[in-house]
């Protein structure tokens, strides 16, 4: 890292195992994590304005990782200066962020994504989105297509005079981009749905002969798509997009915005009958969120034969300790890198393995 953050100069070696990084609050721990969702994303997932990292009074950051993929060294590299951001895979520059989505794979989790389940949908969404990018670059630029184009249809609804021929154009558009995200988040929710509930059952049972409170404890949790078009047969989505756009025309000139499509998609969960999106008790969606969290690791794992590496930023101490002791086993063989604000103390005794790096500010 250089100019990033708090750090004027730094390199890390981290362990292939658990590395937990301590140091007090403010110390720079999730600093270095965001340096490696940089890398692995092309972008911070603390801020949409990576400007906001360059050191101050510096004009430019630079993020450099060294990985190790498929037995074969990998370097990936972020440069931001001003406005202008130039990534590099192995020393060639590449031309956009997306390039960089396939190269190192990641999970974060951090204290905000506890609240997946609580928050409004569009958390959800941004959870679908994120998994979904990693896997399949292609759907990120459908979504930065997508997002452009409701912009574009939204601004043309707020003209006086209707241009009705140039507002087909865009819904069709709309349709054809819609259709491909659609039917990607339907898939990703089917695999979510069998994956979490499975780990749900784990968390939980553990929960139990852990004697954590039984507020805690969810039952089968059961996860699915919920449009904001709905549609029965995949194959039907573009043409059912194009239709409700239709009906909904007058309603949207009188809104001045696009009002459904899959930028008002969310993901349904539920247990017991309960959807713990408006029902669940805090610890309920709390566990539910974990088990979500959970099962995007297995799915990268089995999408890709990859192990993604796990930021865990700040999350185990909100969490039990029966969680807490919990969590290392659902990560085996990822690699890990911890912050803590705690004496390491219990996550020492869950990971005697791992590898402690201790986090002081560079800048005085
Ligand atoms: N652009 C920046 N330039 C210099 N320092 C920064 C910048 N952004 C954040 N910081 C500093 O980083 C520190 C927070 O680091 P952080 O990694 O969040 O701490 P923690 O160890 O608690 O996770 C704060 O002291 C803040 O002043
Ligand atoms: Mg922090």
């Amino acid at each position: 890292m250089q100019n990033f953050r708090s750090y004027e100069e730094r390199s890390v070696d981290f362990g292939p195992g658990v590395n937990i990084l301590t140091g007090r609050n403010g110390a720079g721990k999730t600093n270095m994590l965001e340096a490696v969702h940089i890398l692995s994303m092309g972008r911070s997932f603390r801020t949409l304005n990576d400007a906001e990292a360059i050191t101050f009074g510096k004009d430019f950051y630079r993020v450099k990782g060294l990985f190790e993929k498929w037995g074969e060294d990998l370097t990936v590299e972020v440069k931001m200066g001003g406005r202008d951001k130039n990534y590099f895979v192995d020393g060639i520059g590449v031309r956009k962020g997306a390039d960089l989505l396939d190269h190192a794979l990641t999970v974060i989790f951090s204290p905000d994504d506890l609240r997946i389940v609580k928050d409004e949908p569009e958390k959800r969404r941004r959870f679908m989105d994120h998994e979904l990018f990693q896997l399949k670059p292609l759907y990120y630029l459908d979504v930065i297509r997508y997002r452009r184009i409701v912009r574009n249809r939204n601004l043309l609804l707020k003209e006086q005079t209707l241009n009705e021929p140039l507002l087909d154009v865009y819904d069709g558009y709309l349709a054809e981009t819609g259709a491909r995200i659609m039917a990607e988040r339907a898939r990703f929710a089917q695999r979510l749905a069998t994956i979490s509930a499975g780990i749900q059952s784990r968390v939980t049972e553990d929960a139990r002969s852990l004697g954590a409170g039984l507020a805690e404890v969810v039952g089968g949790l059961e996860v699915s798509y919920e449009p904001s078009i709905g549609f029965e047969d995949p194959d039907g989505i573009e043409a059912r997009i194009v239709g409700e756009l239709e009906s909904r025309r007058a309603k949207d000139r009188e809104a001045g915005s696009t009002t459904a499509g899959p930028h008002r998609d969310d993901l349904k969960i539920v247990s017991e009958g309960v959807d713990l999106r408006k029902f669940g008790s805090q610890g309920q969606q709390r566990t539910a969120a974990l088990a979500l969290k959970l099962a995007e690791v297995d799915i990268i794992k089995e999408e890709t034969g990859e192990m993604p590496i796990l930021l865990l930023d700040d999350v185990l101490s909100e969490l039990d300790e029966g969680r807490q002791r919990r969590l290392p086993n659902s990560f085996e063989d990822c690699q890990i890198i911890i912050t803590t604000a705690d004496p390491p103390g219990a996550l020492t005794d869950a990971f005697p393995d791992a590898l402690h790096i201790e986090v002081a500010p560079s800048l005085s």
